[in-house]
């Protein structure tokens, strides 16, 4: 055997024939912030994603070694490096979802507010690629602060004339796997029986898991209430202080945001049903419930009925909600 003949062309097919024979009309999809803790999961599980036919991967820093790698799985997504800003266009153009985890991550003692002077930066960028190269994209945004970087996608868009509400969704998801695996814990349940909705935003008070909706239907002491309610909206906290200096959640973010995307690309397939909680851009932010279909949020879910411990924390959260929300809006017009 000639070591050089593969073994298509053993068989009589020649690698462009194979390559056509095996092109899936999935969806094309770009990670921006792909060689990070959250990035290089997340770009892992998307190219095992079956419908993802091409795969972005966006970066300052490391891209061609995270390309390199990833591209050798054998599996159907065609995978792309970009590194930098004069790359970030080609990134960008003809991409049907763009995940965006670039930026930096807490440290012990930090909230995730004090990540806003660099990260709102990256965001405002990165969105006016958006906003000029792949418009009708759905975009999930993961970097924090969530409840500003949000606001400051939005407002990119605005001023572009690109914003469209159903297409900018920020990403809580990981506050709802949390809720389902703390809950399903403390029930002794599998946590994939469990469905938690959590709704508000992405920090601290302003995380609202709505304990009296949870699927199988179950009750909570006063206790249970608070412990549970107090270790979700600390999760991203409890995972720092682990990691002590080495930056907050990555793997879990990563499985989180890859089920999160992989909602939005079913939606876009135009499949039935597809629910879950994100932080949307109407009422006029808020992290809720939401139908997922061709052109991304199709309907947004009411709260539903509230016990008189959620009434309270929704109050707080809508506070807190408020302040971060100005901040954004404030940091692109001003
Ligand atoms: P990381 O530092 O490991 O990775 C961030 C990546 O972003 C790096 O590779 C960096 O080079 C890249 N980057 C920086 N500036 C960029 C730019 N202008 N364009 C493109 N890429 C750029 O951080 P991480 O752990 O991956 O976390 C990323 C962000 O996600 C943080 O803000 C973190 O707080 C947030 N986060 C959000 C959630 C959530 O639930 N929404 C969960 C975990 C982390
Ligand atoms: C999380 O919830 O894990 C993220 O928002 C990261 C953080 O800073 O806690």
């Amino acid at each position: 055997l000639n070591p050089s003949t593969s073994p298509h062309q053993m068989e009589g097919l020649s690698a462009a024939n194979c390559r056509a024979k095996g092109g899936s009309p999935g969806f094309k999809v770009a990670i921006l912030g792909a060689a990070g803790g959250i990035g290089q999961p997340l770009a892992m599980l998307m190219k095992m994603n079956p419908l993802v036919s091409v795969l972005h991967l966006y970066d300052v820093a490391n891209t061609p070694g995270v390309t390199a790698d990833i591209s050798h799985m054998d599996t159907g997504a065609v995978v792309r490096g970009f590194l930098g800003p004069q790359q970030l266009e080609d990134a960008l153009t003809g991409m049907d979802l763009v995940v965006i985890p670039a930026g930096v991550p807490r440290k012990p003692g930090m909230t995730r507010d004090d990540l806003f002077n660099i990260n709102a930066g990256i965001v405002k960028t990165l969105c006016e690629g958006i906003a000029k190269c792949c418009p009708k994209a759905i975009v999930n945004i993961i970097s924090n602060p969530v409840n500003s970087t949000v606001p400051i996608a939005a407002e990119v868009f605005k001023m572009a004339g690109t914003f469209d509400p159903r297409r900018l969704l920020g990403v809580t998801m990981l506050d709802v796997v949390r809720a389902n695996t703390f809950v399903a814990e403390d029930l002794g349940l599998d946590p994939r029986e469990v469905d938690v909705p959590v709704v508000g935003g992405h920090a601290g008070v302003t995380i609202l898991p709505l304990l009296s909706q949870i699927k199988p239907p179950c009750s909570f002491t006063p206790e249970e209430t608070e412990y549970l309610t107090s270790r979700i909206q600390n999760g991203g906290t409890e995972v720092v202080e682990a990691k002590a200096g080495a930056g907050s959640a990555t793997l879990s973010m990563a499985y989180a945001a890859v089920k999160f995307a992989d909602a939005c690309l079913h939606g876009l397939r135009g499949d039935a049903a597809i629910i879950q909680c994100a932080f949307v851009t109407e009422l006029p932010f808020f992290a809720s419930k939401v139908r997922l279909g061709r052109s991304g949020v199709e309907e947004i879910f009411p709260l539903g009925p509230l016990n008189e411990y959620e009434r309270t924390g929704l109050e707080k959260a809508k506070k807190e909600l408020a302040t971060s929300i100005q901040k954004g809006v404030s940091f692109v017009k001003k």
